[in-house]
């Protein structure tokens, strides 16, 4: 039944009570030694469609020889399906097999998947344990950590939320063997913006290994995964509730967001709007000053090296600020971005139209 595993980092999310460790390593879901880091007798397993052949039956398998029952929920694919309707489907399930308030819920797959359970888990019953248990490295190295959980409205992304963190997370890298090679670039959007806002060294580490990021290297697979979970939950750690430095993991993201919601969820996947937001950002922080040209077209040569667009979709100016204007970060109305001041420092602050206009402008359609 076993494979040969190996852990690579064991971190730890430090919120006092509420602290839980993130295992990295391979091969770690059909260990029976990682069973208890998934706490309860009764777990209520949420995956997808493409997930579960996969790599349900190993993860059952493995709770089951602890001595845990499992129930399975299997939702459809895709970020268009991150919605209210799915979030229901999750709770007739646990409601139709009499789910009690000590079951664990635990999310098998990306970030969709894992948003939405921790969604879930954070409101049924008013509350219930949750695990995290991700397998795309978007979700690996972002999403997993941090206890946001959400689902999109049709008006916005993730606008029907919880701050939920969960007990544990368990970050298989031997799932990423199967990760289709788009939804890997999207992963290294989030890795780049790790690197952007916080590390330069990381930056230049990037920078200098996104070939063999991009060939799934796994020591290089492995360092980036370490890298952006100690820096998520150090963030985190210091601000769990965005009451201001968590903010700056938001970087790329006012444009991203717009792109997801503007195309339609699931057209441009999250991280492919979040690189190309970046772009976007960077471009802004460069014509207030902020960055430096030289960094700015770095940050679009990384993007773009890790198969991610760099040009924005044509959705209209308007368009573009209407969009805009519904984030989580606004206030009174005024539409807020992370940029870089410089390259290794993020801040949060609003911009005048006219220039954002002419970001929009150069960023849209053409080559920067
Ligand atoms: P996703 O969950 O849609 O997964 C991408 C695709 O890969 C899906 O088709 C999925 O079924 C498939 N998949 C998953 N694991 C696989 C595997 N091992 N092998 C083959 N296919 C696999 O998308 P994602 O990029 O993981 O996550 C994006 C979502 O995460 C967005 O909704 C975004 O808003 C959210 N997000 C949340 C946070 C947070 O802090 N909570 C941070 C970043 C992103
Ligand atoms: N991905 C943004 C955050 O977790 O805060």
């Amino acid at each position: 039944m076993t494979s040969t595993h190996s852990v690579f980092a064991d971190l730890t999310v430090s919120l006092g009570e509420r602290s839980y460790p993130i295992i990295i390593g391979r091969h770690l879901l059909d260990q029976a030694d990682f069973a208890h880091h998934i706490p309860g007798k009764r777990v209520a397993i949420v995956t997808n469609t493409i997930v579960a052949p996969l790599y349900l039956q190993r993860l059952t398998d493995m709770l089951e020889a602890a001595g845990k029952h499992c129930l399975a929920i299997v939702l459809a694919d895709g970020e268009e399906e991150k919605n209210v309707d799915n979030l229901m489907r999750i709770f007739d399930a646990l409601l139709e097999n009499k789910c009690d308030r000590k079951t664990t819920l635990v999310a098998l797959g990306g970030g969709v998947i894992g948003d939405m359970t921790g969604f879930a888990a954070a409101t049924y019953m008013r509350g219930v344990p949750f695990v995290q248990i991700p397998t795309t490295l978007l979700a690996q190295v972002d999403s997993s950590v941090g206890g946001k959980t959400a689902i999109n409205h049709p008006l916005g992304k993730n606008m029907i939320g919880a701050f939920y963190q969960p007990q544990s997370v368990l970050a298989d890298t031997a799932t990423l063997s199967t990760l289709p090679q788009r939804e890997l670039s999207a992963g290294l959007a989030e890795v780049i913006k790790h690197g952007a806002i916080i590390d330069t060294e990381f930056f230049s580490w990037l920078e200098a290994h996104m070939d063999q990021l991009m060939a799934r290297d796994d020591a290089a697979l492995a360092h980036v995964i370490q890298r952006s979970c100690e820096i998520k939950a150090d963030v985190v750690r210091q601000d769990e509730r965005e009451s201001g430095l968590r903010a700056i993991l938001n970087f790329g993201h006012t444009f991203g967001h717009a792109i997801e919601a503007g195309m339609g969820y699931g057209e441009w996947l999250h991280g492919e709007a979040v690189g190309c937001g970046m772009v976007m950002a960077a471009d802004l922080s460069h014509r207030l000053g902020y960055l430096s040209a030289q960094d700015k077209s770095r940050i679009t040569a990384l993007v773009k090296a890790a198969g991610l667009p760099v040009v924005a979709p044509d959705l209209g100016a308007d368009r573009w600020l209407e969009l805009m204007e519904v984030d989580k970060k606004n206030e009174g109305g005024e539409i807020k971005f992370i940029l870089l001041k410089p390259l290794g420092q993020a801040i949060i602050t609003g911009v005048p139209n006219e220039l954002l206009k002419v970001t929009l402008a150069a960023c849209v359609g053409q080559e920067s």
